[in-house]
């Protein structure tokens, strides 16, 4: 006969799980991942950061989260088995955002550079500006700077510094801080 102790712990097992599945399905969490599903149901740190003036996403605010967010066949992948599971979202992989939905809404390179002529902002150790747009229109001539995209620089759902993003991005391989020939190799 089985004892009333063994009996216990599945039937607490049971019915803790019983109230995990009422509390999952009174948040609403739909069980099927769609391009239409309100994200902001478990997405709620990159929601908080609509709020956010620091944040640049705080701009994007009237813009819908998969105007960004558009791979569609990547991001069903991702959420293949939907869950809440907070742990998970805390340490997301890092995502990929297409370079021509910016482009589609701020225009391409070459007029992002016109529109931001006069910045000082990036600059090497010896004093060079160059406008960080230039580096995908006229100064790629060898393709060498095909591998930097809008989102190395601009953060959406973190705060950060502009400035010092840019300058970092272009140090990855300006090593010495300095943009000119002859400071990588002779
Ligand atoms: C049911 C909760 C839930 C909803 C609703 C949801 N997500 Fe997610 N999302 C997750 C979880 C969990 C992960 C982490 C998956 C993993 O790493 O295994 C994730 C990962 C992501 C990632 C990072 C990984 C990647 O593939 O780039 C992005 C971006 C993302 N979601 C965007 C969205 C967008 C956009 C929507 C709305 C159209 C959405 N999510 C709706 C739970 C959700
Ligand atoms: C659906 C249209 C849309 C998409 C897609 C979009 N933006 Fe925006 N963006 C806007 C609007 C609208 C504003 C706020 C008005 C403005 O400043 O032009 C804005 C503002 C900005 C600003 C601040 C401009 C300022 O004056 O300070 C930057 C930088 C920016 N977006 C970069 C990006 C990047 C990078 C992407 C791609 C990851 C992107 N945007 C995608 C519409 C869009
Ligand atoms: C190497 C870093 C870098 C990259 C890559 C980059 N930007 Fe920028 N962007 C900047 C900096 C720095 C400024 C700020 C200029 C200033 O305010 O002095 C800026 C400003 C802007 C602005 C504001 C323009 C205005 O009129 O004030 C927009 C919009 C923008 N970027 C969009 C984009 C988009 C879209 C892409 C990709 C197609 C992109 N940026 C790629 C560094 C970058
Ligand atoms: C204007 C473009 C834009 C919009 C709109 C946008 N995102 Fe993002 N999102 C990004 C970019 C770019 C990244 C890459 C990380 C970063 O730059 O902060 C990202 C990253 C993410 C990630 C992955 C976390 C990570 O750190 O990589 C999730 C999840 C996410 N966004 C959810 C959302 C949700 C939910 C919404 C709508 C409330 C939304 N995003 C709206 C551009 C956008
Ligand atoms: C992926 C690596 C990489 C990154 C990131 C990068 N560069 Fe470059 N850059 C190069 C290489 C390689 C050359 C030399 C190309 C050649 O042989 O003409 C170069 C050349 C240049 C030149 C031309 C030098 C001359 O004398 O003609 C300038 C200016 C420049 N980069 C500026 C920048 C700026 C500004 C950034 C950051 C926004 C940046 N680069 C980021 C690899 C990179
Ligand atoms: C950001 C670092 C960087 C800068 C700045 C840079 N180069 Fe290079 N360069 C490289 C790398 C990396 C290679 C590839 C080396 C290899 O294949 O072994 C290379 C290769 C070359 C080659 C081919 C060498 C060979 O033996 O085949 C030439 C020529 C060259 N660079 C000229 C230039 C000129 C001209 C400039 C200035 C416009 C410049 N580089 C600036 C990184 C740089």
């Amino acid at each position: 006969m089985p004892s009333i102790k063994k009996c216990i712990v599945p039937l607490v097992l049971i019915f803790v799980l019983t109230l995990c599945n009422v509390a999952i399905s009174k948040g609403n969490i739909p069980t099927e991942w769609s391009m239409d599903t309100d994200c902001t149901l478990c997405h709620t740190h990159e929601a908080d950061t609509l709020k956010n003036e620091k944040c640049l996403i705080y701009a994007h605010s009237d813009q819908s989260c998969t105007a960004c967010h558009s791979q569609e066949k990547k991001l069903a992948v991702s959420h293949r088995k939907m869950s809440a599971d907070t742990s998970k979202l805390k340490r997301l992989k890092r995502t990929t955002v297409d370079e021509a939905n910016c482009i589609a809404c701020h225009g391409e390179w070459k007029d992002l550079a016109e529109q931001t002529k006069n910045t000082t902002l990036v600059k090497d150790s010896e004093g060079t500006v160059v406008n960080p747009h230039r580096v995908r229109a006229d100064i790629n001539k060898k393709n060498q700077h095909d591998l930097i995209t809008c989102t190395n620089c601009h953060r959406m759902h973190t705060e950060s510094n502009l400035a010092e993003a840019a300058n970092e991005e272009c140090r990855t391989c300006h090593h010495k801080g300095v943009y000119t020939c002859g400071t990588c190799h002779d």
